[in-house]
């Protein structure tokens, strides 16, 4: 345990590890995390968003159980003014599993009831909610679906990989979704944001991280046709659910969560520590080059080109959980079946915070949420402090650590 600035400051100069970090903190209106900020003419009262974490909870048919609801009234009073809210199945077999949220004509009144439980314990806890911005992700699992009851995975996937279709039991015979199956989640996409529109909703996120249909599309590189090979094709499912979301309800906006780094897929070695699987090409990342190293070049015009489509809110992530989780989720323990962390932590909090601030003055223009911070611990109100006011992101959107304090973020503005 690091309790003092000088202990935690001399643990990161061991290591190597630069995060931006205010040793002084501030209370009231004029500090940096409490300032508000405007999107799109939507207020946004602070500089904390809750980031979308799924329950896994919710009914067969995708209706929320009391025990989601209780997740949401935790969200809502959280303090954050920004609730970037947990991912939401366009169909059934879009689902990760097969008690995930979906969002379609059957649920969508209970799914705006989430959003006013939300709400209404936002009201109770701060008194005001015109300044609370709330949206909910849409997703389609991909390789990850696993609707069925019995648990049976049924992946839709973009392209083949070599190290996760092994993973998941597909050879080079099972088929890649077609263009036209494509085509028809577009549709799917866009009804679903136009349902949420109707919720309330202020705005939605065409989900495109952590491995996930919209995300594996972006990494498409060895796909023939439509949806794959350039970056301009690559990028055309989320241009076009733009649009077509844009057209359908102009009030409402669209939001993109991307994974905009990525690397190597890891796996244990005989002491369980993760190493990269290496390849003497690997085309399948999206913000990493054919060694699996950094690079931005792609993911820097993919934001610029979203905020050309009047995309101004986005949240950057990292990698996917099921092949390189330390990449998305810097932390020591691990789950079962993981790798163990093939480097302290806070290197893959300050990689977060360095890939934000490069796309944030890539692009200075858009509304960026930042991720991956709950591993600072107590050191989150320093390191997020001093992040908003060097302008190296707007927003600091955090996870994990609400589920052990839930109303952290309330304490930091306050205390
Ligand atoms: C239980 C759990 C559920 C999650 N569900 C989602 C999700 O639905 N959509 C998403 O984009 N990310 C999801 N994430 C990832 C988080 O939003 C976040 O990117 C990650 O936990 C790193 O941020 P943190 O360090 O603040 O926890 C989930 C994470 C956890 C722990």
């Amino acid at each position: 345990m690091l309790h003092s600035i000088d202990a935690f400051l001399a643990y990161l100069a061991e290591w190597g590890v630069q995060l931006p970090f205010d040793a002084e903190l501030q209370r009231g209106p004029d500090a940096p995390l409490a300032t508000s900020l405007a999107v799109q003419g939507h207020r946004i009262g602070n500089r904390f968003a809750v980031l979308p974490m799924e329950g896994w909870d919710c009914t067969a048919d995708g209706l929320p159980t009391e025990a989601t609801f209780a997740r949401w009234r935790a969200f809502g009073r959280s303090g954050a003014k920004l609730l970037w809210t947990e991912s939401a199945a366009v169909r059934k077999d879009a689902c990760s599993s097969p008690t995930q949220l979906i969002l379609n004509a059957h649920t969508v009144e209970a799914i705006a009831r989430l959003r006013e439980t939300a709400v209404a314990a936002h009201a109770q806890a701060f008194g005001r909610t015109d300044d609370l911005h709330i949206g909910l992700q849409l997703t389609h699992a991909g390789r990850l679906s696993r609707h069925r009851a019995d648990g049976v995975r049924t992946p839709f996937i973009a392209h083949h990989h070599p190290f996760l279709d092994p993973q998941y039991g597909l050879t080079a015979q099972d088929t890649v979704a077609s263009d036209d199956e494509i085509e028809t989640l577009i549709d799917d996409f866009v009804a679903s944001a136009v349902l949420a529109a109707q919720a309330g909703f202020q705005f939605v996120d065409i989900k495109s991280c952590h491995g996930y249909f919209g995300h594996e599309i972006l990494c498409a590189k060895t796909r023939t046709g439509a949806f794959g090979g350039s970056l301009e094709n690559r990028t055309r499912f989320i241009r076009e659910i733009v649009q077509r979301a844009k057209a359908r309800v102009p009030t409402l906006q669209v939001a993109v969560r991307a994974s905009v780094f990525d690397g190597l897929p890891y796996q244990a070695d005989e002491s369980g520590v993760g190493q990269p699987v290496t390849y003497d090409s690997y085309p399948f990342g999206f913000g990493c080059d054919l060694h699996g190293q950094l690079d931005l070049t792609e993911p820097i015009e993919f934001v610029r080109h979203l905020y050309a489509l009047g995309v101004h809110l986005v949240c950057l992530s990292g990698g996917s959980p099921y092949k390189n989780w330390h990449l998305q989720r810097p932390q020591l323990a691990v789950r079962a079946g993981e790798y163990l962390s093939p480097e302290e932590p806070l290197l893959g909090v300050a990689r977060h915070i360095a890939v934000t601030a490069a796309l944030k003055q890539a692009c200075p223009e858009l509304t960026v949420v930042g991720s991956g911070y709950s591993y600072l611990q107590q050191w989150l109100p320093n390191v997020a402090r001093a992040a908003v006011r060097l302008g190296l992101v707007d927003v600091v959107g955090v996870a994990r650590i609400l589920l052990t304090q839930p109303t952290v973020l309330h304490q930091v503005l306050s205390n």
